[in-house]
């Protein structure tokens, strides 16, 4: 079996969700559910042996011991992270905590238990990161894209504690010999994405008749991937990655925030008109984000040459899917947005 952490999140329970659709290998998904975990996105899995949930916060060494000794994995793959830019600029602590703490403790559980396996599972063996391509700081309007030997420069406290995170990753490869795989992915959407981030805040807050929020001009760059793309990227790398190499995973999408809204708002125009006007009406321009990037964009090149991973995504597409998701899933998002997931979480664990 592999081990996941934060597979309750939007990538890591799609990646369980991919993972279970096209193989037969079970999960063991670890998991803290803080606000940002939802164990509803997992529920066509309920009663499945092949997926076993564990509520355990990666910065508990006991906890990781046992379920280590226990399920003996054959891999882990690391998503569980504070993953939101805006709330680390509020409360950077609980990133520094888990991104930082968290993946220091998981690689100190993981490298005991992978120093005591016999040699052959020991060789094979391995664990992958999960980055972002913000550890790479910010870039012009003119720069080359970000490749896997440009220079980290963090400029967030969400991408320093990643950045911290990847050099500790790589440390452990390059003192200990543990056989670790490092991916820098762009920015992800599609569905069971939290609604505090652009795409699924524009949509829920669209369809709430509420404002589309803006920060600064809206000609910041992001580099979109359809998060199933991003799924199969770290399934190849999994399997066929070189131990200790870092690989870019990117969309080829490069967009401003100003043109992901607009597309938003001219899709939600064809598939749920307003009764008067366009969705582009509730658009408005707020205070920008302090210290934000810029531009990202990601130079994927070399996963496609070394393992041949390109995205089956095209923005349009892909935003396309995700509209139709977000106008057919309402359930999920009324449970987000009202709490009331997180009520079932704590009657459930109580
Ligand atoms: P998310 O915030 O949606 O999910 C994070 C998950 O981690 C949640 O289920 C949460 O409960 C869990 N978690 C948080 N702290 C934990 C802890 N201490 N112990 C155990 N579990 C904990 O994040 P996401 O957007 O799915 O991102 C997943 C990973 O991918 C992160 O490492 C992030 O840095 C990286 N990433 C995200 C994007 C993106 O666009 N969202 C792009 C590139 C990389
Ligand atoms: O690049 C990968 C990263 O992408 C991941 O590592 C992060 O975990 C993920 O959250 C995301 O970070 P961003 O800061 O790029 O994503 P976010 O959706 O928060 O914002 C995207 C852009 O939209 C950014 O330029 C800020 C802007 N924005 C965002 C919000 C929430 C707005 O203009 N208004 C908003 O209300």
């Amino acid at each position: 079996m592999i081990l996941v952490t934060g597979g309750a999140g939007f990538i890591g329970a799609n990646f369980v969700l991919d993972w279970l659709s096209v193989c037969n290998e079970p999960v063991l998904n670890v998991d803290k559910l803080t606000y940002a975990g939802n164990l509803a996105t997992l529920k066509s899995l309920q009663g499945s042996e092949k997926h076993i949930f564990a509520r355990v916060d990666i910065c508990d060494r006991a906890a990781l011991d046992s379920l280590l000794a226990e399920h003996k994995p054959r891999a882990v793959v690391h998503f569980a992270a504070e993953s939101h830019v805006d709330r680390s600029i509020d409360g950077p602590a609980d990133f520094v905590q888990t991104n930082v703490v968290g993946t220091f403790t998981l690689l100190e559980a993981v490298r005991a238990y992978w120093g005591a396996l016999p040699v052959a599972e020991k060789s094979a063996f391995r664990m992958l990161a999960v980055s972002t391509d913000e550890v790479f700081g910010s870039l012009g309007p003119q720069d080359p894209q970000f490749s896997e030997t440009t220079p980290y420069a963090p400029n967030s406290p969400y991408s320093a504690t990643k950045a911290a995170s990847d050099h500790l990753v790589r440390a452990y490869h390059h003192t200990y010999g543990l056989p670790t795989l490092t991916t820098n992915c762009s920015n992800n959407y599609g569905p069971y994405h939290f609604p505090e981030k652009l795409i699924p805040l524009m949509i829920t807050n669209a369809l709430a008749g509420k404002t589309l929020p803006i920060y600064g001009d809206g000609q910041n760059v992001r580099d979109w991937l359809y998060v199933t793309d991003h799924c199969s990227a770290i399934r190849q790398v999994l399997e066929r990655g070189t131990p200790g190499e870092t690989y870019n995973v990117g969309g080829w999408n490069e967009k401003t925030n100003l043109e992901v809204v607009h597309t938003l708002c001219d899709l939600l125009d064809e598939l749920k008109p307003k009764a008067e006007g366009s969705y582009r009406d509730q658009m408005t321009f707020i205070k920008d984000r302090p210290g934000h990037d810029r531009r990202y964009a990601i130079d994927a090149r070399k996963l496609e040459r070394e393992l041949g991973w390109r995205p089956a995504e095209t923005f349009e597409t892909g935003l396309k899917k995700t509209v139709q998701w977000y106008l057919d899933n309402q359930p999920w998002v009324n449970d987000v947005t009202s709490g009331e997931y997180r009520k079932w979480v704590g009657q459930h664990y109580a």
